[in-house]
């Protein structure tokens, strides 16, 4: 074969499905690689007390490039009931596979493209002046920084004394919380480092500049949260003399949301830290279809791993006939394409689906705005594998 090998995680539940699904469009368009199949997912947490074995760390150390589906988590307790009963209260511990991949590569950087396809009835629309209804085009590329900031799991409940003791330095602190019992205290922290942010940044005026976009927006609240969104907007600054043609905006993340329907047509390229750039991100996928639609890649110096942003959906996994869109799936592989160096390849796909979007004959359920039930291909909505058929028939014309 091309002597490319690509680690496929499906994971749980529709990840399963779409992934297999998008690997069969990239065969139809001509790409050629080996897949090895690395397990992730609820199964393993159940039989290993690990959902992220260390076999598939070393699948993609390497191979380097990762295609995820989606996996299935449960809160804590429920996680440690379903533990098989050899491995209970054994100390086993559930945390996110997904997270931990981008914490173990640190795939810092996470970009999720927000763009509308013509004739999505889906997509997002606003009234005009007058009576008019208008479906402005939106074209957005978000740049999320994937490892800190709130995500970065350094939180406490009931601090213990040295960590109160070192929140107690703080004026605004004891003037706020220096009388509440440390027990009753919960305290997460928003951690920003110069080199992640210079690198989100960097990465994202690269990006612009190379799709010519007019703008990059960094999406914080810098006037209220000073140090971490402050030291991002500062940076975006210094980094703008190297892109003098693409001008810095500086919006916040409660603004940003109102104006999200307000006027979504105006943004292009969006920077924003890990809580902010998943909500940002959340927020435009809905204006393009939202979960069906929403691709991304979470990229690191090394190893770059791409996923739909949807979670596994249980409750559909288990249909005979799959309804689920695989499109954020096949998405995401082009994403997976492009970063390869495949892009003829990734733009044929993305033609195909554009094709079979705009022709509107074959819709999945969320299409349709039909619940999702069974009995869905009944009522004319196409089944997941129709919509794949679909898209492979315009790739082969
Ligand atoms: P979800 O994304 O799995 O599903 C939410 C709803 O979105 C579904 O019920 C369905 O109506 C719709 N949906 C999702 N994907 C779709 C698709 N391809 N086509 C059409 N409709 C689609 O999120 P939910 O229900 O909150 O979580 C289910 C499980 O997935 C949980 O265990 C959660 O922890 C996990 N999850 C995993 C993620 C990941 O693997 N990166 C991300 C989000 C959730
Ligand atoms: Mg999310």
């Amino acid at each position: 074969m091309s002597g490319r090998t690509i680690v496929t995680m499906p994971g749980d539940g529709i990840g399963q499905v779409v992934l297999s699904e998008a690997i069969r469009v990239m065969g139809a368009a001509g790409f050629k690689a080996d897949y090895v199949e690395g397990d992730i997912g609820w199964e393993f947490w159940k039989k290993e007390g690990n959902p992220l074995p260390d076999r598939t760390i070393k699948l993609l150390e390497k191979h380097k490039i990762g295609l995820f589906g989606a996996i299935t988590s449960k809160p804590k307790d429920e996680a440690a009931n379903e533990l098989s009963p050899e491995l209970q209260g054994k100390g086993f511990i559930y945390s996110s596979p997904i997270v931990g991949l981008r914490q173990h590569f640190n795939l810092d950087v996470c970009i999720r493209p927000c763009k509308t396809y013509k004739g999505n009835p889906l997509n997002f629309i606003r009234r005009g002046r007058g009576d008019a209804i208008e479906e402005p085009e939106v074209d957005v590329v978000i740049f999320r920084q994937n490892t800190e900031g709130l995500y970065s799991g350094v939180e406490w409940s009931n601090p213990d004394k040295q960590i109160h003791a070192a929140l107690m330095t703080h004026p605004k602190f004891v003037k706020n919380f220096g009388r509440v019992p440390a027990e009753e205290l919960a305290v997460s922290t928003r951690i920003f480092t110069k080199n992640a942010t210079e690198r989100i940044l960097y990465t994202a005026f690269a990006y612009a500049n190379l799709y010519g976009y007019k703008s990059v927006t960094v999406c914080e609240k810098p006037n209220v949260i000073r140090e971490t969104s402050g030291m991002m907007f500062r940076m975006a600054k210094e980094i703008r003399k190297d892109f003098s043609q693409i001008e810095l905006w500086n919006t916040n993340i409660d603004a940003q949301m109102m104006w999200l329907t307000k006027n979504p047509e105006d943004y292009g390229v969006i920077v924003a830290g890990n809580m902010f750039g998943d909500i940002v991100s959340d927020g435009f996928a809905g204006l393009i279809g939202g979960l069906g639609f929403a691709c991304s890649a979470n990229i690191g110096e090394e190893v770059a791993v791409f996923e739909p942003t949807h979670g596994s959906a249980p409750k559909y996994a288990g249909y005979i006939v799959s309804i689920v869109n695989p499109i954020a799936m096949i998405a995401s592989a082009c994403m997976m394409l492009d970063y390869i160096g495949e892009h003829d390849i990734s733009a044929k796909i993305r033609k195909g689906v554009a094709e079979v979007i705009s022709d509107g004959k074959v819709r999945t359920y969320d299409m349709m705005k039909m619940p999702g039930k069974p009995d869905v291909i009944y009522k004319g909505a196409a089944s997941t594998q129709q919509m794949t058929d679909a898209i492979i028939q315009k790739i082969n014309r």
